[in-house]
C-alpha cells in the first residue's frame, strides 16, 4: 500500500516536474495525457522522458524549433513549447548506455516526429535558394517514423557539445544549414567533413544552460 502511495506520489511528481519545466500554461496536464497516449507503445509503464531542448554551440541563444512547419534556430523563449523536443530512444536488443542508443526526435508541442531527409547532393549557397537538405516533420504522431528516423549522438568535445548523426548514414550529421546561425537558419543535414560550430550541439533538458526554468 505504502508503496503504491509512493509509485503514485512519483508520477504525480514526474507530471509536475514536466508541468514546470514546459512552463505553467504552455503544457497542460491534458495535453501532457494526450503525448502519453500517443507514446503508450514506447512507455506502457512509465511517465515520458523530459524533453530536452536542442542548442548550436555557433550561437547559443537560440533553441531548435518549429516555424511555419520548418525545423528553424530561433531566439530561445521558455513558453515557446515548440522547443521542447523529446528523444524517444530506441530500445536496442544488446546492452549500450542510453545516452549512445539511436533516439528519434519528437516535438513536444506538435507531436511530429523529425523526418531525416536523403542528403539532396546540392550545396545551396544562400538562404533564399531552396534548401532539399532540410529536415521534415510527419503530419502528426507517427510510430512507425518515430522507430525509423534515428540520431546518435558523437563523442562529446571537452566543451561538452556533439555531433548528432545520422544512424542510417553516419556521414551525415545535424546542420545549421549555411553556418553563421542566426535567428531563422534553417536545420538540416549535411557531410560531416568538419567540426564547424554550426554541426555542434547539445540536446539538454538541464537547466541553467543557458536558461533558468520559470
Ligand atoms: C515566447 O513564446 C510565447 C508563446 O509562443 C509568445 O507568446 C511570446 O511572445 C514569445 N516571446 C518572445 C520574446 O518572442
Ligand atoms: C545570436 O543570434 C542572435 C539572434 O539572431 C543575434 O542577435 C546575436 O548577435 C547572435 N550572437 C552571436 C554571437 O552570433
Amino acid at each position: 500500500m505504502a508503496r503504491h502511495a509512493a509509485a503514485a506520489g512519483l508520477l504525480v511528481w514526474a507530471v509536475l516536474l514536466m508541468v514546470v519545466v514546459l512552463g505553467a500554461g504552455s503544457y497542460s496536464p491534458t495535453h501532457e495525457r494526450r503525448l502519453q497516449n500517443l507514446f503508450s507503445a514506447l512507455f506502457p509503464k512509465g511517465p515520458l522522458p523530459l524533453p530536452v531542448r536542442i542548442y548550436c554551440k555557433q550561437n547559443t541563444t537560440l533553441n531548435a524549433a518549429i516555424r511555419d512547419n520548418t525545423v528553424v534556430l530561433t531566439k530561445a523563449n521558455s513558453s515557446d513549447p515548440t522547443q521542447m523536443w523529446f528523444q524517444l530512444y530506441s530500445s536496442s536488443s544488446f546492452v549500450q548506455p542510453i545516452g549512445l542508443r539511436p533516439f528519434s526526435l519528437v516535438n513536444a508541442a506538435t507531436s511530429q516526429v523529425v523526418v531525416i531527409p536523403p542528403f539532396s547532393g546540392e550545396f545551396p549557397s544562400c538562404l533564399a535558394e531552396p534548401n532539399n537538405n532540410q529536415l521534415q516533420l510527419t503530419e502528426n504522431f507517427d510510430l512507425n517514423k518515430a522507430r525509423e528516423e534515428l540520431w546518435t549522438r558523437g563523442a562529446p568535445r571537452a566543451d561538452g557539445f556533439y555531433q548528432v548523426i545520422v544512424t542510417k548514414d553516419p556521414s551525415m550529421t545535424l546542420n545549421g544549414l549555411l553556418g553563421n546561425v542566426r535567428d531563422g537558419t534553417v536545420i538540416g543535414i549535411y557531410p560531416s567533413t568538419t567540426q564547424a560550430e554550426n554541426t555542434l550541439w547539445k540536446l539538454t533538458s538541464a537547466s541553467p544552460f543557458p536558461f533558468s526554468f520559470p
